[in-house]
């Protein structure tokens, strides 16, 4: 039977939107099925209804954003990072008004489904949307900080680890040249995942994240400064420290630039460290630190294989559960394959992880990666 379907991306954007976009629209189109894309996120369907859009503005045709020229015909937008939908960061639409308007857009556009892209956060403000307006949902899960609970990869976090991966390969360089301790901020919000991961494959020494620290403290600082003494009297002069950005600062707070936080700490801890006469802090006064903040960056360029391939096979099943009329489903990666949840359940579940201030699929202190770290000798503060 023939459908018409939406497509929105909400949240932070990621690479490997685009292609999910362009999966779900060769997947439908095979079924003969109309696809609308929502323009940033639930707003949307703001716009339908003040008349700023009109429905067939929305419509994503199998072709429609191939090149000009001779280089017509060439599939580019599975390649591009960002989403040629937009998207939106703070989706809550907290007026109940307005969410009544969005509600009433969905309808309007005469949707049999939409596919919500998103990270937690959007995909808990757009399944209580759809619970109010009886919308028949499905969800991808998208974000670089692959805290999406009930998936172990999400769209976009694979291309980010080669982002920072590299970057701190390129940094080892100009590190080791001037002797310097590099502190490098990765983003994540409130998990390690992205920190953890690149800095293994970074060759990170030292590598801190908020599951395994609560916060910078004086110990800390101090036993980290011990191992950069130790590392440079063992040859290694230079050294890479991989800081999440949820990682808190001496106060137990969440900062801006905890990088640069970091690089203060360590300036002055060493230097009171190298007025012992102890020998082992001898070497420390010449702890030269420079921090950075990758930003950005990170949510840029074109998606990895990996997560090209993740966003087709999540597109198809997305597709293939409205085929089914089976909603209310989050499309999720498990054991090698795709599988699906039920948004009751890990809604509800995001929603109390929410309330409690806590990451919804944090890092686990006991997991592989983080036995890896410290079998490889990387210092994760604890
Ligand atoms: O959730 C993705 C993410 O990039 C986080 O890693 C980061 O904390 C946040 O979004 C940045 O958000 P914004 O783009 O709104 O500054």
């Amino acid at each position: 039977m023939s459908k018409r379907i939406g497509i929105l991306t909400s949240g932070g954007d990621c690479p490997g939107l685009n292609a999910i976009i362009r999966a779900v629209v060769k997947c439908a189109s095979q079924k003969g099925w109309e696809v609308y894309g929502i323009p940033y996120g639930t707003d949307g369907f703001l716009r339908l209804e003040d008349g700023k859009c009109h429905s067939q503005d929305f419509e994503l045709k199998a072709n429609c954003y191939e090149l000009p020229g001779l280089l017509h015909g060439i599939d580019i937008l599975q390649f591009l990072s960002g989403s040629i939908l937009g998207s939106l960061s703070k989706g809550d639409p907290g007026d109940r008004a307005i969410a009544q308007t969005i509600i009433k857009g969905y309808q309007d556009l005469k949707l049999d489904a939409l596919i919500a892209v998103g990270g937690d956060g959007s995909i808990d403000i757009i399944y209580d949307l759809a619970q109010q307006g009886q919308w028949n949902i499905v969800a991808i899960p998208k974000t670089i900080d692959n805290d999406v609970p009930f998936t172990e990869r999400s769209v976009g976090f694979d291309t980010a680890l080669d982002k920072v991966t590299s970057a701190l390969y390129d940094l080892t360089f100009t590190a080791a040249s001037h002797d310097r301790t590099m502190i490098v901020e990765v983003m994540g919000r409130d998990a390690g995942h992205l920190a953890l991961a690149s800095g293994i494959a970074g060759g990170a020494d030292v590598i801190l994240i908020p599951e395994l620290i609560s916060k910078i403290d004086e110990d800390l600082i101090t036993d980290l400064c011990i191992r950069i003494a130790k590392l440079r009297q063992s040859g290694r002069k230079f050294s890479l420290i991989v800081i999440a950005e949820g990682v808190k600062n001496q106060t137990g707070e969440r900062q801006k630039a905890i990088s640069d936080y970091l690089a203060q700490q360590i300036d002055r801890v060493s230097h009171q460290l190298c007025l012992t006469d102890k020998p082992e802090f001898c070497d420390l006064d010449k702890i030269e630190t420079r921090s950075l903040i990758l930003g950005h960056i990170q949510r840029s360029g074109t998606p990895s294989s990996y997560d090209r391939l993740l966003a087709a096979t999540f597109a198809k099943k997305a597709v293939d559960l409205i085929a089914d009329e089976k909603y209310n489903q989050l499309v999720v990666w498990q054991n090698g394959t795709v599988q699906i949840e039920s948004l009751d359940e890990v809604v509800s579940y995001i929603k109390q992880r929410h309330q409690l201030g806590i990451c919804p699929s944090p890092v686990d202190p006991n997991g592989l990666l983080v036995q890896t770290a410290r079998s490889l000798g990387i210092y994760l503060g604890v």
